[in-house]
C-alpha cells in the first residue's frame, strides 16, 4: 500500500468527471487500498480517487474516524435525498478553509464494493454528507462552488492566494 499525494485547489485535475469503474481488478483493489491508507494517514473524513489523479468513480469515507472502518463506494449514485441542512464543510484539497453548505442529511445511495458486487444504503448525517461531498468530487465540484455568495466574497483573496501559489510552482 502507498500514501497517495492529495491534489490542491486549484488544479485543474479536480474539476474532471471522473469515468464510471468498469473493471474490478488488482488495479482496482491496489487504488481502494491507497485511498483507504491516504484518507487514515491524514486523518480525514472522506476522499475521492480523483483527488489523488486517478479519475475514476471511487470514494472512501470515515465520518467517525478510526471508530469504524472506512467504506469503500465504487460508482455512487444517490437515488433519493431528504431533511436538508445546513453543515460547516471543509476538503483535504483546498486546506484551511471551511464554509456552510446545504445538504441533505438523508441519502439513499446505491454503488458497488470493491468486487463489483452492488449494495444499497440509507446514509444519515455526517455519513450522508460525506458521501454527497466526494460524488461532487466525482463530478468535478467541489464544496466552495456551493458557499453562498457573501461566503465567497469573504474567501476571495484567501483563494486568489492559492490561484497564485498554484501558478508560481507550475
Ligand atoms: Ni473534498
Amino acid at each position: 500500500m502507498a500514501r497517495l499525494e492529495i491534489l490542491e485547489y486549484p488544479d485543474p485535475n479536480l474539476r474532471l468527471t471522473s469515468e464510471p469503474v468498469t473493471r474490478f481488478d488488482k488495479n482496482l483493489e491496489r487504488l481502494v487500498n491507497n485511498l483507504v491508507e491516504t484518507l487514515d494517514a491524514n486523518s480525514i473524513i472522506g476522499l475521492s480517487s480523483p483527488q489523488v489523479n486517478v479519475p475514476q468513480r471511487v470514494a472512501v469515507t470515515n465520518p467517525s474516524g478510526g471508530a469504524s472502518e472506512p467504506q469503500v463506494y465504487v460508482n455512487p449514485v444517490i437515488i433519493s435525498k431528504s431533511t436538508w441542512g445546513i453543515v460547516e464543510e471543509s476538503c483535504a484539497s483546498i486546506p484551511d478553509v471551511v464554509g456552510n453548505v446545504i445538504r441533505a442529511t438523508k441519502v439513499h445511495v446505491r454503488a458497488q464494493d470493491r468486487h463489483g458486487d452492488a449494495f444499497e444504503r440509507v446514509l444519515t448525517d455526517m455519513d450522508a454528507v460525506c458521501i454527497q461531498h466526494e460524488i461532487d468530487h466525482l463530478n468535478g465540484k467541489l464544496f466552495i462552488d456551493r458557499l453562498s455568495f457573501f461566503r465567497k466574497l469573504a474567501l476571495r483573496s484567501r483563494l486568489r492566494a492559492k490561484v497564485r501559489r498554484h501558478n508560481n510552482a507550475a
